[in-house]
């Protein structure tokens, strides 16, 4: 059983989406998971070139991204693993610029153009999101973020097998807000919710991991609508 999982953030340890990754890990090994950690923002690649030879009636091989660069390594070890945790902070409402990229390079070589749109993935694997932001559980109601979860959630279920989402919500963004720009934010409530709360989305990171490493893969549920 081997599980991978991709930091989507710039900022490499010790803060909130590396250390919820850390977590899953964590669980995971202790279900007995061999386990490792890509950090995105350490490797040089674009997203998808739109080339199309991953759909060339005549490639040899399906599931091949066709762009050379540090990915391709790193996308020749998914096709051996048994379920990816992908974590990315949310920058303007939508995954980090290096995450989005992982992602067009990680699904769309599996993306078959048929009617059925099914996968060429070749086996059904655990796949989560992780997702950390700067918003409050009732600002995140108010914007449309929960659509872009959605989205990357149907995507990779469609493409690997079903997607758990991890949602971390109004996280500390600075260790001394008096140090940086922080008017609009309640710094003395942000250090408590990361006394109180991060430590129980560590937790749940935790629990996710471990079913990461079950093996079970539930059928998700196309959704088109
Ligand atoms: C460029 C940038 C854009 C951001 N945009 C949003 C946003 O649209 N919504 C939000 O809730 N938080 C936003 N944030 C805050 C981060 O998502 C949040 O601090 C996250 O937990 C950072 O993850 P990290 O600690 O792992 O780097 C933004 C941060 C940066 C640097």
């Amino acid at each position: 059983m081997k599980v991978i999982a991709f930091n989507g953030s710039p900022r490499k340890k010790k803060w909130n989406t590396i250390t919820l990754l850390e977590n899953a890990l964590k669980g995971a090994e202790s279900a007995g998971a061999k386990t490792e950690l890509v950090q995105l923002y350490d490797l040089n690649y674009s997203g998808c070139i739109s080339c199309f030879s991953c759909k060339k009636l005549d490639r040899k091989e399906d599931g091949v991204c066709a762009v050379k660069d540090d990915l391709t390594a790193v996308l020749n070890r998914v096709k051996e693993a048994d379920a990816l945790i992908i974590g990315s902070p949310v920058y303007y409402g939508t995954e980090s610029a290096a995450t989005r990229a992982f992602l067009e390079r990680l699904c769309f070589p599996y993306f078959k153009y048929a009617k059925d749109m099914r996968s060429l993935f070749p086996r059904r694997i655990n796949t989560a999101m992780i997702y950390t932001m700067g918003v409050t559980d009732e600002m995140l109601k108010q914007t449309g973020f929960s659509q872009v979860f959605d989205t990357t959630k149907m995507m990779l279920g469609i493409h690997f097998g079903a997607c758990e989402l991890l949602l971390s919500k109004d996280t500390l963004q600075y260790s001394d807000y008096d140090k940086f720009e922080s008017e609009m934010f309640d710094k003395e409530a942000k250090y408590k919710r990361h006394a109180d709360i991060f430590p129980q989305d560590c937790k749940r990171a935790f629990e996710l991991g471990i079913r990461m490493a079950s093996g079970k893969v539930p059928e998700p549920i196309p959704d088109f609508g």
